[in-house]
């Protein structure tokens, strides 16, 4: 029988992660299939315990579950005790484990995919809830010669500052003046279609904003766009995620290429 995963989340019967996910299995020629599981609030852990029972071996975990899934862990990665949220679930050991791909993703896809260098860049990340909890600790981690975070809270972004040394907070306001070679929206402005109210002139030349959010094209990527800068959504960070998380589960990393060509072209 094939080995079992899933995401799990709510809502989540639009996740593209099944689909992917197939994709991966097929190319790599490993034996399992890839689910999808849509938990009510309040009932995230006995789902992921019902899934593990009937011999789950691992879990994408989406929205609003990140952070109750590190609570749930016995043991985590790094990068997900950095992130204090855990994206992949790894159910076939005694105790659940978590690890989290989304920091690598975004990673990835900015320097592999889109051939962009972190050293030495000045990097702007906005917001300071989940998304950017799950990717700052990865951004640092580049080398990059800055990395502020804004936030429309500014309280919240000093939060998320103070756990990396190196890094700057402040509110929207205070950006005035300042150009950035990365902008990354990790808020969830997008969702609503509003736009972070962001003081003009951010862009540096040659610069790239990249909106975690796919699927649509934000506010903040036609404002980059009209300021002359390259915008990226985050369909290449999911794409890159799922395939860490399959390496994780299954120790072998699957390309990305044709998966994320298949997806951009709908
Ligand atoms: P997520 O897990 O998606 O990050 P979250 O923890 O609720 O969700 O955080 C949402 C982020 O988007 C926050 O940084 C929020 O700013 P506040 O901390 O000030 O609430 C930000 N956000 C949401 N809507 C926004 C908007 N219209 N303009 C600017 N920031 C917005």
């Amino acid at each position: 029988m094939a080995d079992r995963y899933a995401v799990i989340g709510h809502p989540v019967a639009h996740s593209k992660s099944p689909w992917i996910h197939a994709q991966f299995a097929r190319a790599t020629g490993e034996d399992l299939e890839y689910g999808s599981i849509d938990a009510s609030p309040g009932e995230f852990a006995l789902a992921v315990e019902r899934f593990r029972a009937q011999g789950g071996k691992g879990l994408n975990v989406t929205l609003p579950f990140k952070e109750e899934a590190f609570q749930l862990c016995a043991q985590t990665s790094a990068r997900a005790a950095a992130a204090r949220a855990v994206n992949t679930l790894v159910l076939d050991r005694e105790r659940p484990y978590g690890d989290n791909t989304d920091g690598v993703g975004l990673v990835r896809d900015l320097c592999e995919n889109r051939g962009r260098r972190l050293a030495g860049a000045q990097v702007l990340l906005l917001g300071a809830g989940g998304a950017a909890q799950g990717v700052l600790g990865a951004l640092v981690q580049q080398a990059p010669a800055c990395v502020v975070v804004a936030n429309r809270t500014p309280a919240r972004a000093q939060a998320l500052a103070a756990r990396w040394p190196g890094t700057e907070a402040c509110g929207f306001d205070a950006l005035a003046g300042r150009r950035f070679d990365l902008l990354v929206n990790a808020t969830s402005a997008g969702l609503a279609g509003e736009l972070p109210p962001l003081p003009a002139g951010l862009f540096a030349p040659g610069s790239l904003a990249y909106d975690m959010v796919y699927g649509r094209d934000t506010e903040f990527l036609a404002m980059a766009r009209a300021a002359g800068a390259q915008a990226a959504d985050g369909l290449g960070m999911l794409v890159e995620q799922a395939a860490e998380s399959f390496l994780v589960w299954r120790g072998v990393r699957p390309e990305t290429r044709a998966v994320l060509a298949a997806l951009r072209a709908g």
